[in-house]
């Protein structure tokens, strides 16, 4: 699920010049023959493109997050109404008729076909940007939540870089095979479908959701092996009786609870300062700013950033598993602050023009990747599960995902406008924006590692409690909402 969302947020970059062409042809407003690439698979960079064709364009790329803003919010739905499994499943079929729309786009007209097939699939991997960490964060035994909830980034990561990859004009980026490109995105849906049924249902979702008490320590023992769950089950048990307090949670009960609005607002607010890094800056317009920072290979420089953000994805994954000296509050402020200073280098290098700047530029490319995969990356992802107990747990992972995919949506559209408007002075805003999410971070985000749910629930964002679940009257005031 992680490595189509991952594959689909970076497939449609390089390819675009190509695309172009078709839709100018289905359009009517180019000539039928296909017109020549230059040398480093960019295209016609010097032709007026066609308004209509940049309209097509525009919303071929943006449809996706529309989608994914829309469908956020039926995590909570699809993931309670049989299963996190059950619902992975049956989301696949999205990810399945998307993926043949964009394959066939040749054989009709190409804009229609593939804005059609980036809608289902932005709609598939909004379900799958929450399903997946919601599953993973409930199967996770408690040492291992942060190296596995990482795994998600680590999904997403490499689909990016596997788009990159294969998006170079001598694989599939050119005017033959970008049909297959695209479409290669629901590939991986036909082998999760294979794979799924061997998932254990998570042991949460059948004990506290379902009361299921043989079925949830049967999967615990699928997942863990032969062994006591009674200590699990304890746990759990204790967390199903206060989600009997509190009743259902919806989205709307959410909103306007004041026992989770601390933690609603950590978790939003982690989210924003994920996409208001500008890190989808760079993945969707990484080979521009590379060329204007004079750079001669921006394709390559940009499969670079792919890879070091894989590999530093994987660093991570295993500074959670082997190391317990960075807690996850800490590491998002330190890295946070290591992506300002960024900022700030992006900025000058692009200020400056010697020869030499191009790498320092590049450099710092590079760096704020590196920095931003240690921690804002995959933190975000698998927090919002870690923050709320099991009945607000769906609808805080819905409300996040559609801060994230409409945050996305926003830096994805207003980058190329801002940029015309401020420069390279683009990259301070993004500075002080982080700077503001550093302060907070600090302040506010409570610490998660090596506690069980219910002890983050007393924790309460700082504000420590004790009693993990809010004031009586807080409780029969969120009943009697829910109830409304
Ligand atoms: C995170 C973000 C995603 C971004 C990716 C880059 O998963 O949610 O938008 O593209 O990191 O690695």
């Amino acid at each position: 699920g992680s490595l189509q969302y991952g594959y689909s947020l970076g497939v449609i970059n390089a390819p675009q010049k190509v695309i172009e062409q078709h839709y100018g042809r289905s359009l009517g407003v180019l000539p039928e023959e296909p017109l020549l690439l230059s040398e480093n698979g960019t295209g016609t960079e010097k032709q007026e493109v066609h308004p209509s064709v940049v309209m097509y364009w525009s919303l071929s790329v943006s449809i996706f997050s529309i989608g994914g803003v829309v469908s956020s919010f039926l995590v909570g739905f699809v993931g309670d109404l049989r299963g996190r499994v059950k619902g992975m499943l049956m989301v696949n079929v999205l990810a399945v008729i998307a993926g043949l729309l964009m394959v066939m786009a040749k054989m009709w007209k190409p804009h229609v076909m593939v804005i059609a097939g980036r809608c289902v699939m932005g709609f598939y991997c909004g379900l799958s940007s929450g399903l997946v960490p919601m599953y993973i964060g409930e199967i996770a035994p408690m040492a291992y939540r942060g190296s596995l909830g990482t795994l998600h980034q680590l999904a997403i990561v490499s689909g990016i870089l596997l788009s990159q990859v294969l998006g170079l004009e001598f694989l599939l980026g050119n005017d033959y095979y970008w049909p297959l490109l695209l479409g290669l995105s629901g590939a991986p849906a036909v082998l999760q479908s294979l794979l799924l049924p061997l998932c254990p249902e998570s042991p949460r979702y059948l004990y506290i959701k379902r009361g299921m008490v043989e079925e949830a320590k049967n999967s615990l023992r699928r997942l863990k092996g032969e062994y006591d769950p009674s200590a699990d089950l304890e746990e759990m048990r204790r967390e199903k009786e206060e989600v009997e307090k509190e009743a259902q949670v919806s989205i709307a009960v959410l909103v306007r609870s004041s026992l989770y609005r601390q933690q609603l607002f950590v978790a939003l607010m982690m989210h924003l300062s994920q996409q208001l890094s500008g890190i989808n800056a760079i993945f969707y317009y990484s080979t521009a700013i590379f060329e204007r920072a004079g750079v001669t290979q921006p394709v390559y420089a940009t499969i670079g950033v792919g890879v070091l953000n894989t590999v530093f994805t994987m660093v991570s994954v295993r500074k959670d598993t082997h190391t317990h000296a960075h807690a996850h509050r800490q590491t998002n402020t330190c890295t946070h602050r290591l992506t300002i200073c960024r900022s700030v280098m992006q900025t000058v290098t692009l200020k400056m023009f010697y020869s030499w700047m191009s790498y320092v530029s590049m450099s710092a490319i590079f760096l704020f990747v590196c920095f931003f995969e240690i921690g804002p990356g995959p933190i975000p992802w698998f927090i919002v599960a870690e923050l709320f107990s099991q009945g607000p747990r769906p609808a805080a992972i819905a409300l996040a995902g559609c801060t994230n995919w409409t945050s996305n949506f926003i830096i994805g559209m207003t980058f190329p406008y801002i940029e015309a408007l401020c420069g390279s002075y683009v990259f301070i805003l993004f500075a002080v924006l982080l700077f503001g999410f550093t302060v907070f971070t600090y302040l506010r985000v409570p610490e998660t590692k090596g506690k069980t749910f219910e002890e983050i629930a007393a924790v309460k964002t700082g504000t420590e409690t004790g009693t993990g679940t809010g004031t009586s009257t807080e409780l029969e005031q969120l009943k009697s909402d829910s109830q409304a």
